[in-house]
């Protein structure tokens, strides 16, 4: 996948006097939310601006006059060159003029940010491109002083182009705060099992933490971590306590699926009727796994993609791949329906869907989340139905 990022002035300025020029709190989140872990390329004046490589992305450096080389960066004599050096993983172009220019023919998609300010004696600006290539998402307009919109333009294919892009065939579900909640009915917490263990909660969580990547990736179980944490803490955790804790925990999980918002059933009963195909594409832990598929959430589903099972998480491609794999049809003919928890949104556009955010549980967090990016929401599940539009094939 090839991304453009960029924030323009309502009078198309990027840049002035070699900076950027506007400071918005808060505007660079998505930056950083949508390149970390992937390959940045940025132009050699963008690049000593900044003066060091970006943290945990590779930066490559496009120029023809100088070579940057060291922990994180590389250094391409052209966009092309860097597109090639980026192999599979994605890469998200950020500027300045002549990255854009060479970049726009190339992309998949663009997030452009326009900043409401007209910018007077402007000196780099954001090269004109053809609208109709693309498919334009207006997403939420944010920030207080000075206000600015999250747009998103995809480049339009082939078919798409005549079918105004309704092609439809999945849609992947996301299941914690998407089908069901933790909220509103009594949590296991992690501070209740650990007075039931007998450990400080702070020392444990540091271990539990540590074993995260690892419980979702199906390399170590619920009752494997639990006892890797008690050893760390010098602490013998008897096979009955251990059992206690395990039973206490899925009966928590599972009285999640007792507390469906009944629309979700609907939306389910709908999208089948319809003929969509659908999958739940879940990171959840090993005491999770079994209480997913005796749930009765279980029989709406097409697929269950759980990554303890295929050790695979989201955000990364080979879960939403396994899904479309799964189901028979292509990542392109499926939207991703979630809250948007482990950057999945972004991981599923990035894997070449289309994405919706799902706020029907999440508005009702004490911490509502906040739109993400420029993504269509639905507010209530039966919204979901309005965001897709079938192929008649
Ligand atoms: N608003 C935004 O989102 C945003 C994003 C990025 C940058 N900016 C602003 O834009 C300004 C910098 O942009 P800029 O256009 O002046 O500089 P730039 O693109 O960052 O850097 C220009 C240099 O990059 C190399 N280069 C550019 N295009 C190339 C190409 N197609 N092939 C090979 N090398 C290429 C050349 O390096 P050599 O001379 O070494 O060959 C060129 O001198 C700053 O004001 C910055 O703050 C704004």
């Amino acid at each position: 996948m090839i991304g453009l990022i960029v924030a323009r002035s309502n009078n198309n300025v990027i840049g002035k006097g070699g900076e950027i020029p506007w400071r918005i709190k808060g505007e660079q989140k998505q930056f950083k939310e949508l390149t970390t872990g992937n390959i940045v390329v940025m132009g050699r004046r963008s690049y000593e601006e900044i003066g060091h490589p970006l943290p945990s992305r590779t930066t490559i450096v496009v120029s023809r006059t100088k070579q940057f080389e060291g922990d994180g960066v590389q250094t391409a004599g052209s966009v092309r060159e860097a597109i090639e050096m980026a192999g599979d993983r994605d890469v998200f172009i950020a500027g300045g003029y002549g990255l854009y220019k060479e970049a726009i023919p190339l992309v998949d998609i663009m997030y452009i940010t326009e900043v409401d300010l007209t910018v007077e004696n402007g000196d780099v600006f954001f090269p004109d491109f053809n609208e109709e290539d693309f498919e334009k998402t207006t997403g939420e307009t944010l920030g207080e002083e000075i206000r600015y919109t999250r747009t998103i333009y995809r480049r339009k294919r082939g078919r798409d182009q005549q079918t105004g892009g309704n092609r439809i065939k999945a849609l992947l579900f996301d299941l914690f705060e998407t089908l069901i909640t933790e909220w509103g009915h009594e949590k296991y917490t992690k501070r209740k099992m650990c007075a039931d263990l007998g450990v400080d909660k702070e020392e444990f969580d540091v271990l539990w933490e540590e074993k995260e990547e690892e419980r979702y990736l199906g390399e170590i179980d619920f009752e494997g971590s639990i006892l890797y944490a008690g050893s760390k803490l010098g602490r013998e955790i008897s096979a009955e306590t251990l059992a206690y804790v395990l039973n206490r925990r899925m009966s928590a999980k599972a009285a999640c699926f007792e507390h469906i918002d009944p629309e979700v059933f609907r939306l389910l009963e709908e999208l089948r009727s319809r003929g969509f195909r659908t999958a739940i594409v879940s990171n959840c832990s090993s005491e999770e796994v079994k209480v997913i598929r005796e749930s009765e959430l279980f029989r709406y589903f097409d697929e269950v993609v759980l990554s303890y099972e295929v050790h695979k998480k989201k955000p990364d491609r080979g879960i939403y791949e396994e899904a479309a794999r799964r189901l028979g049809v292509d990542l392109a003919d499926c939207i991703f329906v979630g809250d948007g928890g482990s950057n999945e949104l972004q991981g599923a556009e990035n894997a070449g869907m289309k994405a919706i955010q799902a706020k029907w549980y999440t508005n009702r967090l004490p911490q509502k989340r906040e739109t993400i990016g420029a993504y269509p929401v639905a507010e209530e599940p039966l919204e979901v139905l309005k965001l897709i539009v079938p192929v008649a094939e």
